[in-house]
C-alpha cells in the first residue's frame, strides 16, 4: 500500500501536524466561538477541521460535529435541504427518531421525507421554496434547537462557503443566517472555504452581514521539518529508504503544498524499489508533468500573451514587475498593464499574492512552464 495520500479530506494516519491549529480549533469549538477559516483549494482545510471535530467529539460525547459540503449547492433551497438533511442525520441515527423529531420540529414549512434502502445515507427532505422563503428561521434554527433539545453541543462545519455567492440574492440570503445563527448558545459555526478574496470581503467588511462573526484564520501551508519527518517515517514503515536530499527535492520542488507534496512522494516512493534518490523524484517530476500536459496546456492556451510574459518572469524569480526594466525585458507594456495583468491572474487562480510575495498556485503548474512550456519555445 502507498504510503501517502492525495485527493481529498485524509485519514489520521497520512495527517501531518496542524497541531497549533487544531488546538486553535478545538477551542473554538469548546467555548463557542465561531471560526472561519480560509486557504487555497488543497492546503488541508477539510481535513483539518475534520480532524479536529471528530477528534474533539470522540473525548467530548456532548459534542456533535456536522459536515455540511457546500460544493455542490447551487440555491437557496438546496441549501436548505442539505443544512436540515445533514443536522437530522448527525444527531438522529436510528430512522424513526430521525422521522419524529421532523414532526416535531417543523411547524412552519412541511418537508418531504424520502427514505431509500439504507436510512443512513439515503435519507433527505424537500421543501417548497415559497414555505421557506417565509419562514427560512425554523430550518436556520435548527442547530440550536437541537442542542437544546438532546442536551449536546452542535459543531456546524460548512465547507465551500463561497458557493453561497452562486445563489441570486446571497447578501440577502446572508443577512438571514446572521441574524439568526448570532443568537445561538448550544450550537458553534466553523465556516470555510478556498476563494480568499471573495471570503475576506464577507467576513472582514464592515458593511456585509457577516463582518466580526468570528475568529478569520489563514491556513498556511505545512512546515518543511514536519514534511521531513513523516516522508522518511513512511518511506521506513514500508521498509524503504529516501536520501535526504530526495526529501529535500520532494519538498522544495513543491513548494511545502500539502496536497503535492503527497502526490510526488506517492510517485517517487512507487518509483523505488529501494532507496529512493534524487533521481528517482526527478522522473517522478517528469511523469507527473507527462500526465498533467493536456491540461497544462489548454490553461495555457486560456491566457493572453502578457500573462504568459508574467508568469515567465515568476518562473525566473523576478520579484519587482513594475520596474522599466522588466517591463522591458519581459515586454509587459507599462505599470498599469502589470497590475492588470496581474488582477486577472489571481481572478483565474493561477497565482495568489501574500503581502510581497507573488506564487504560483500549483507547484505542479510551475514546473510545467519552466521545464516544458519555456524550453519547448526557447524563452528566456
Ligand atoms: N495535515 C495534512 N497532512 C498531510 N497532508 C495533508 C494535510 N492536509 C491536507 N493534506 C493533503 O492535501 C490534500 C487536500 O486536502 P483537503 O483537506 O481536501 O484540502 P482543502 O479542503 O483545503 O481543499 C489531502 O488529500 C492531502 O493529500
Ligand atoms: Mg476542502
Amino acid at each position: 500500500m502507498i504510503p501517502f495520500k492525495y485527493g481529498k479530506v485524509i485519514e489520521s494516519s497520512y495527517f501531518v501536524n496542524r497541531e497549533k491549529e487544531i488546538a486553535f480549533l478545538q477551542r473554538n469549538f469548546k467555548s463557542k466561538i465561531n471560526t472561519v477559516l480560509i486557504s487555497p483549494r488543497r492546503w488541508g482545510k477539510s481535513s483539518l477541521v475534520k480532524y479536529a471535530a471528530t477528534s474533539l467529539a470522540s473525548s467530548d460525547k456532548k459534542i456533535v460535529p456536522v459536515f455540511i459540503d457546500l460544493f455542490n449547492v447551487r440555491d437557496e433551497k438546496e441549501f436548505y435541504e442539505t443544512f436540515s438533511r445533514k443536522i437530522l442525520m448527525a444527531t438522529y441515527t436510528k430512522l424513526e427518531e430521525r422521522i419524529n423529531a421532523v414532526k416535531l420540529l417543523f411547524r412552519l414549512v412541511t418537508p418531504k421525507i424520502s427514505v431509500g434502502v439504507d436510512p443512513n445515507t439515503e435519507f433527505s427532505l424537500g421543501f417548497d421554496i415559497h414555505e421557506i422563503k417565509k419562514n427560512p428561521d425554523e430550518i436556520l434554527n435548527l442547530p440550536e434547537r437541537i442542542s437544546k433539545l438532546k442536551k449536546i453541543e452542535l459543531v456546524i462545519c460548512v465547507d465551500e462557503f463561497q458557493n453561497i455567492a452562486y445563489f441570486s440574492n446571497p447578501l440577502a440570503f446572508q443577512k438571514k443566517l446572521r441574524a439568526q445563527w448570532q443568537h445561538h448558545q448550544h450550537a458553534v459555526y466553523c465556516l470555510y472555504g478556498s476563494k480568499r478574496n471573495m471570503l475576506a470581503e464577507l467576513f472582514e467588511n464592515k458593511s456585509m452581514p457577516f463582518y466580526k462573526f468570528g475568529d478569520v484564520f489563514f491556513l498556511q501551508k505545512i512546515d518543511t521539518p514536519h514534511w521531513q519527518k513523516y516522508l522518511l517515517r513512511q518511506f521506513k514503515k514500508t521498509k524503504k529508504e529516501i536520501h535526504a536530499d530526495a526529501v529535500e527535492k520532494i519538498i522544495t520542488t513543491m513548494e511545502n503544498h500539502p496536497y503535492f507534496v503527497q502526490q510526488l512522494a506517492a510517485m517517487s516512493w512507487e518509483n523505488t524499489t529501494k532507496s529512493c534518490s534524487v533521481k528517482i523524484v526527478d522522473q517522478s517530476i517528469d511523469e507527473l508533468l507527462v500526465t498533467h500536459d493536456l491540461l497544462f496546456h489548454r490553461e495555457t492556451d486560456l491566457l493572453s500573451n502578457y500573462q504568459i510574459r508574467f508568469l515567465r518572469a515568476l518562473v525566473n524569480v523576478v520579484k519587482q514587475f513594475s520596474t522599466a526594466e522588466t517591463i522591458r525585458m519581459y515586454d509587459l507594456g507599462s505599470s498599469a498593464n502589470v497590475v492588470r495583468v496581474r488582477k486577472a491572474l489571481v481572478d483565474k487562480e493561477m497565482i495568489d499574492i501574500y503581502g510581497k510575495t507573488i506564487e504560483f498556485m500549483d507547484p505542479l503548474y510551475k514546473q510545467w512552464m519552466k521545464r516544458v512550456y519555456m524550453n519547448r519555445f526557447n524563452y528566456i
